[in-house]
């Protein structure tokens, strides 16, 4: 059997590239299957040390990802900005899913948005800027107001800037560090949804339903599911990030986000192939929930039902939001979910709330 195709019965050790919440929850699922996690993360107190045995090193560290590939039965990552040379070195020792191709599609805007627009996916109109004399000639061809967003590395609306005139190009250029960006017409949106897909070893695929997602300075604030959307619409968003699966030849998870415009028509805003936010609700509201979907998937099993068996809205506990622990843990019909990380900065994920809301229609 080739190395790719190989299925890890439970009793097998995952290891996850990345140590954040993600990581964490996706230990915790892999545990109750029977699995071990090893964890590789360069930031000491991660998260998912707590759950999991760890190696701390750099995502450089060419003799310590050799030892992690011989402590492991199978990687994944749990965050799209791994070096994708370092995916490749692992791959040499042990099956990597999903593979090392499909980080390089969604880490950098630029190729990311050229995969969705190659697959007739709509999406924002947008330019690459490789310089500032580019960023002009995108500015003038799009027109204002636009977004200025760094190709790689961005996250929670960082290194992103809105620009409204021309006069505030020099600027723009200069706050996102003079990188690689690109620039993207700005979306009068009626709302923002997004979708998870769980695709497997076999090639089969399963869908979570669509969800609306609602920000606070650019932070997820709120998840709810299932969006209160048109069904075809809901449909079209699924068909999108299960083709998109299919064509990258997943295996995992992708989350794909997306912009329903004020005039109904649905634009793909960006996806990433791991747990998202928006599918922590899954945890509580579906009879198998995003991490279980991707431990399955990543460790080639048959994929479980994505049932929604309740309603849920999900919200971020966000810096200090985090002390109202007390009183979700009293409020029936909310589960609570903390991520153990010891200082509440602002704007940190520190742990979320899903109120449920028990369907009565639905045969399990
Ligand atoms: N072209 C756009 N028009 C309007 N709002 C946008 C646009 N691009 C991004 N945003 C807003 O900023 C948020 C973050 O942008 P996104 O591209 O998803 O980057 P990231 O989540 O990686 O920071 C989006 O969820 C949306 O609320
Ligand atoms: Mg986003």
């Amino acid at each position: 059997m080739p190395v790719d195709a190989k299925v890890i019965p439970p009793g097998g050790t995952i290891g996850i590239i990345g140590g954040g919440q993600l990581g964490r929850m996706t230990a915790l699922a892999a545990a109750r299957l029977g699995y071990r996690c090893h964890i590789y993360c360069p930031e000491t107190d991660s998260p998912a040390f707590q759950v999991a045995a760890s190696t701390l090193a750099s995502y450089a560290d060419e003799a310590a990802l050799t030892a992690f590939a011989a402590a492991v039965d199978v990687i994944t990552f749990e965050f799209e900005n791994v070096p994708a040379e370092s995916v490749r070195i692992l791959s040499r020792h042990v099956p990597v899913r999903p593979c090392w191709r499909v980080l390089e599609t969604a880490q950098d805007r630029i190729v990311e948005k050229g995969f969705f627009n190659n697959m007739a996916i709509a999406t924002a109109a947008w330019r690459p800027v490789l310089d500032r004399a580019g960023l002009g000639a995108a500015a003038a061809e799009l027109g204002l107001p636009s977004i200025l967003k760094t190709a790689r590395f961005g996250y929670d609306g960082k290194g992103q800037v809105r620009i409204d005139d021309p006069r505030e190009l020099d600027r723009a250029w200069a706050a996102i560090g003079e990188r690689p960006a690109i620039l993207e017409r700005f979306v009068p949106f009626e709302r923002e949804l997004s979708v998870v897909v769980a695709r497997g070893l076999d090639g089969a695929a399963v869908c979570f339903d669509v969800v609306e997602n609602r920000h606070r300075n650019h932070i997820l604030d709120v998840t709810i599911a299932p969006a209160p959307i048109a069904p075809h619409l809901a449909r079209q968003a699924q068909d999108i990030a299960l083709a998109a699966a299919a064509k990258l030849e997943l295996v995992g998870l992708l989350a794909v986000e997306f912009f329903v415009t004020t005039d109904g028509t649905l634009l793909a805003n960006e996806m990433a192939p791991r747990p998202h936010n928006s599918g922590h609700w899954t945890m509580d509201a579906c009879l198998t929930d995003q991490f279980e979907q991707f431990v399955r998937a990543v460790c080639g099993l048959p994929l479980g039902s994505p049932l929604r068996h309740s309603d849920a809205v999900m919200t971020n506990l966000i810096g200090d939001d985090v002390n109202q622990w007390l009183d979700i843990l009293q409020e029936p019909g909310a589960r609570l979910h903390l991520y153990g990380k010891a200082e509440a900065r602002p704007g940190r994920k520190m742990g979320h709330v899903t109120r449920l809301m028990p369907r009565a229609d639905r045969q399990l």
